[in-house]
């Protein structure tokens, strides 16, 4: 009797599990870039530096659009270029936002994070510890697809360009708001990818992750 009890509680722990699992992430409406603030550009060329070190506090919604704004917003809307340069203008780089309930894809056009994949893959984003724990785990992923007209050497050269210009733009927003961050090519991309759902014409390049710097006991 008592074991049936155990047995039909557990089932139903069960399929609350899957049910919270299989929940269904909704598209996240982000908001209008805050352009003023910040600590001046000389003052954070000064301040970027990567750290290693993150606090498991969330980004507040206003953090995080600010964070990717800068990072590859449109800040030319007439013609719709981003705050990041790309080759030919090819706009391949998607930003995609590993974050406890699931990963979502920035759609800078649209200004709104929309879902990927429900469930939490942060520890899949890269090979230390700390990328388990971190709110964000930015993935820069190409899209070979806007590529089609160049020869691999050159996907993989601009690819890898783009994503730095755009990686660079996060570190500078980082420091001039008192983010930690740290850009990352260390991590299994093939089980990242897979994870991610990505179609075979998609091609991870780097992960950056991003939090509030980890405040040790007695620390500042
Ligand atoms: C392409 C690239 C890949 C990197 N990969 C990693 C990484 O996997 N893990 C890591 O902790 N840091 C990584 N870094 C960060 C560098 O280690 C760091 O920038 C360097 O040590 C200089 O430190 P600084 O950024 O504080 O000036 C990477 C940096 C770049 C540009």
């Amino acid at each position: 009797m008592k074991i049936r009890r155990v047995l039909s509680i557990l089932a139903v722990l069960f399929s609350l599990s899957i049910f919270v699992y299989a929940q269904e992430l909704k598209p996240i409406t982000l908001s209008a870039p805050q352009t003023q603030g910040g600590k001046p550009l000389m003052q954070a060329f000064k301040d970027r530096k990567s750290a290693r070190e993150f606090s498991s506090k969330e980004l507040s919604l206003k953090v995080m659009s600010d964070l990717l704004w800068a990072a590859n917003g449109i800040n030319r809307p007439d013609i719709a270029h981003r705050t990041a340069p790309s080759a030919m203008n090819m706009q391949e780089i998607d930003i995609y936002v590993a974050k406890a309930d699931g990963v979502y894809v920035y759609d800078a056009k649209a200004n709104k994070l929309l879902p990927v994949v429900a469930g939490d893959i942060r520890a899949l984003t890269g090979k230390q510890p700390f990328v388990k724990d971190a709110p964000v785990n930015i993935i820069y992923v190409a899209d070979l697809s806007k590529m089609s007209k160049l020869s691999a050497e050159d996907k993989n050269f601009y690819a890898a360009a783009d994503t730095g210009f755009i990686s660079e733009n996060v570190y500078l927003y980082c420091a001039s708001v008192g983010l930690a961050t740290v850009v990352r090519g260390s991590m299994d991309k093939t089980a990242l990818a897979r994870a991610m759902k990505l179609r075979g014409d998609q091609k991870v390049i780097l992960a950056q992750t991003v939090g509030y710097p980890e405040i040790k006991a007695g620390g500042r």
